[in-house]
């Protein structure tokens, strides 16, 4: 079982003032956080983090997007934290996240959708690493 996963507060949530809101009901799903930053990562950045995207139609908009703005990126704790942080975010499309989650609140689209979070534990070990160093981990 998986206890570690990575997130990112998307620049719409950030734009919108939703840091705290969202920080929230991430402790209140009972995640530790890790490694914590608030930066702003360059198309080039986001091209290479979603490089598994590179095929797909959206992946320039998502870029773009990614890049577009501030972000606060994390690495959080807690027993099965793939799994039950992608409970806890919701459906990708906003339209069919379950009521209580975090994208119902606070996503706008498909695109624009609040936050991310790592789809398994290799990849969150892979997204983890892009983002922080040993020295940022507690
Ligand atoms: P995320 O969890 O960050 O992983 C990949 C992202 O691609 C996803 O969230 C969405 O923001 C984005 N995405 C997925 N499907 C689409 C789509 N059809 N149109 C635009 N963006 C998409």
């Amino acid at each position: 079982m998986s206890n570690r996963t990575f997130t990112m507060i998307k620049p719409d949530a950030v734009k919108a003032g939703n840091i705290g809101n969202i920080l929230q009901m991430i402790y209140a799903g009972g995640f530790r956080i890790v490694a914590m930053k608030y930066l702003q990562i360059s198309k080039q950045q986001a091209e290479k983090f979603y490089e598994v995207h590179a095929s797909r139609p959206f992946y320039g908009e998502l870029t773009d997007f990614m890049s577009s703005g501030p972000i606060v990126a994390a690495i959080l704790e807690k027993d099965n934290a793939v799994i039950d942080f992608r409970t806890l975010i919701g459906a990708t499309n906003p339209a069919q996240a379950e009521e209580g989650t975090i994208r119902k609140k606070y996503a706008t689209s498909i695109s624009e959708n609040a936050v991310h979070g790592s789809d398994s534990d290799e990849n969150a070990a892979i997204e983890g690493n892009f983002f922080f160093n040993g020295l940022e981990r507690f």
